[in-house]
């Protein structure tokens, strides 16, 4: 039972949804801004994305490859394009990014800042932080289809082999433009080092990487290397969704710079 000294617990009733409004929320500010610029940016990025995954085309110059089409392992691979193999065969005459694509992008789908930013963005559920929930009913991710979220770890160990191959894809960008010999350099060669940096950075800040470099362990003072790991990717985390965003941005502009240069909407300037 509780005294007249000791603080009490006040509830407070959710606000019910005034008339003419889309959403019940005492907030005054403008909290529908980040979800609508979210909105907006993560449609550009899949139509984008879609139209170049689709495209099927300007996905390689020497020394340049596309992220999106990277690695390239379809029988119609642009010569050169293709560093691991032609390993799926004539069966398959799709674009080849539609083959790796999944990888990516189940990485990115389930990841948990991303889930936070389209669910409110897209299924306003809920739209942002004291805003009430507009749906009757929420089961949450303990249900199909978004059980689903909880398979992102792994995601996470193929986004960190997708990283290793988009690293050695930013090594071959120091080729000379005909692909003969190292330590050249163009825009370019800058381009897909910075998107390789970028993608790295997001995926080292994962929550599931967190987990497993220093997740499970009784006593952190038994394991100081992993403490220390555990210490650096907490560090990181704390700023995983600028990196999220800076990675999306960058790996969109990597290939945007690749179609420039393929398609000749643009010439790569060269530093030496
Ligand atoms: Fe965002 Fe893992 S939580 S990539």
């Amino acid at each position: 039972m509780s005294s007249s000294t000791e603080p009490s617990l006040v509830t407070t009733p959710s606000p019910a949804r005034p008339a003419g409004r889309l959403f019940a929320t005492r907030r005054t500010d403008r909290w529908w801004l980040e979800p609508l610029i979210i909105f907006g940016v993560l449609s550009a990025f899949v139509l984008y994305a879609t139209w170049r995954a689709f495209a099927n085309k300007y996905y390689y110059i020497e020394p340049y490859q596309s992220p999106f089409y990277s690695p390239c392992v379809a029988e119609d691979c642009i010569p050169g394009s293709d560093s691991l193999g032609r390993i799926v065969g004539g069966w398959y005459t799709m674009s080849p990014a539609l083959l790796i694509l999944i990888f990516p992008l189940g990485f990115r789908f389930t990841c948990y800042y991303y889930r936070r930013s389209y669910y409110r963005a897209f299924w306003v559920s809920p739209p942002a932080c004291a805003v009430a929930e507009p749906h009757p009913k929420n089961t949450g991710e303990s249900r199909w289809p978004l059980l689903i979220q909880n398979s992102h770890r792994l995601w996470f160990y193929f986004a960190l082999a997708f990283n290793v191959i988009l690293t050695w894809d930013a090594v071959l960008a120091f080729r000379a433009p005909d692909g003969t010999g190292f330590f050249h350099m163009g825009l370019g060669s800058l381009v897909l080092t910075a998107n390789a940096v970028f993608l790295w950075i997001y995926t080292l800040s994962c929550h599931s990487c967190r987990n497993a470099v220093g997740g499970r362990l009784r006593h952190f003072s038994k394991h100081p290397i992993r403490y220390r790991l555990w210490t650096w990717v907490s560090r990181m985390n704390v700023f995983h969704n600028r990196f999220a965003w800076a990675s999306l941005f960058s790996v969109a502009f990597a290939d945007f710079y690749v179609y420039g240069v393929a398609s000749g909407l643009f010439s790569d300037p060269r530093f030496f």
